[in-house]
């Protein structure tokens, strides 16, 4: 069945992720009982006559006051894996570990994820292309009625294998590319800039909305504004995110951006685009408004990364080489842990550690 929305129940009413764009809105409990018993949409949720809907209802003790009842995102890493061997890759990807998750193993996780109530598969590595299973696994996902993308280095993807990650029902597909052509490939490697342009090129000629992301560092933040400014005339938005010293970046000490230059950095691309930073701040009036009284709650807390052996971490990529909160090997009840990380403030705790 090929899902429009899925909704998931939540204390305050519910989170609904269209599944055509993977926007996401926050609904009160009168809408979603609208939604699931008349079939009425509010105004701006644009649908048609076929709406079909992956609703995940929750238990009451299982609906978290002040949090969402499930990561929205859940991160999995292929393989580590990569054809590349970039300088400041953040997870030391290359070669494959040697307690790597297998393919049935992959499959049980989306299945609990998604039964649990993730809305979105993010496959990840490494280089998720290197697993040879990566296409059954997004139609896997696909077919269970959540959003799935990839973050790749797109130098695997060709026109064939474009349209094969479309024709499987790949919906988004995250592109890094790190700055002008001299300085990716001093990063990524040579030829790396070309391939990675011509991935965007074939995954939007296949259907597939296409983002690209960079590491913001001192030798390509001038760059990274070019390649913001080059990439807007296509319509692909270039997500920025800062370095994180870890692993092989870690012996990239000098190419972290200091205050001052950031904030320069800022007020540049401020002037080039003055919603770039407006778009992080979950300005959406139907939050506040659900959420007005939720104190405590944080929208960014909800994402889970798995890494290629089965450790889970909370939050994204930025997380591995913390401390996981376990081992997905051996996790039964994934809303229990859910669960459990917010009563036992596992959150606050890890936030701490990463910024410290
Ligand atoms: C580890 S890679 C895996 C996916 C794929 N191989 C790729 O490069 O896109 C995931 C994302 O992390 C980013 N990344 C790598 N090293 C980083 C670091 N030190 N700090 C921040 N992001 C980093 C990459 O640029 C990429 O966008
Ligand atoms: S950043 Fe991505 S492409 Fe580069 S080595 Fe790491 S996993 Fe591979």
């Amino acid at each position: 069945m090929i899902f429009d929305f899925n909704i998931r129940q939540e204390s305050f009413g519910a989170t609904l992720l269209d599944l055509s764009d993977g926007k996401r809105r926050y609904l009160t409990k009168d809408e979603l009982k609208n939604i699931i018993y008349h079939e009425d949409y509010p105004m701006d949720i644009n649908t048609t006559s076929s709406e079909k809907v992956k609703y995940t209802k929750l238990k009451p003790n299982e609906r978290l006051l002040n949090h969402l009842s499930f990561a929205d995102i859940v991160y999995i890493e292929l393989t580590r894996k990569c054809n590349l061997h970039c300088k400041h890759c953040l997870n030391d990807s290359g070669n494959q570990l040697n307690d790597e998750l297998e393919y049935e193993d992959i499959v049980n996780l989306i299945n609990d994820m998604v039964k649990s109530g993730a809305q979105e598969i993010r496959f990840t590595g490494g280089e998720p292309l290197m697993n040879p299973h990566i296409f059954e696994l997004i139609a896997l996902a696909n077919s269970l009625g959540i959003y799935t993308s990839i973050i790749s280095n797109g130098t695997l993807i060709s026109k064939e294998i474009a349209n094969q990650l479309k024709e499987v029902g790949l919906k988004k597909a995250f592109i890094s590319l790190d700055g002008s052509e001299e300085k990716n490939d001093k990063i990524r490697g040579a030829l790396t800039y070309k391939k990675a342009i011509m991935a965007i090129s074939y995954l939007q000629s296949s259907g597939i909305n296409v983002e690209a992301c960079s590491v913001l560092m001192n030798n390509n933040k001038d760059d990274i504004i070019n390649l913001y400014k080059k990439l807007s005339k296509d319509k692909i938005h270039l997500t920025i995110r800062d370095l994180v010293e870890r692993n092989r970046a870690e012996n990239l000490i000098d190419e972290k951006i200091n205050n001052s230059d950031y904030a320069f950095f800022l007020e540049r691309m401020n002037h080039i685009d003055p919603n770039y930073y407006s778009i992080y701040k979950e300005e959406d009036p139907r939050l506040q408004q659900v959420f007005k009284k939720a104190i405590g709650f944080r929208i960014n807390h909800r994402k889970l990364y798995i890494s290629a052996n089965g450790n889970i971490y909370l939050n994204d990529v930025s997380s591995v080489s913390t401390l996981p909160f376990g081992n997905c090997k051996e996790m039964e009840d994934y809303r229990g842990f859910w669960n459990e990380i917010y009563k036992q403030n596992y959150l606050k705790k890890i936030r701490e550690n990463i910024i410290a």
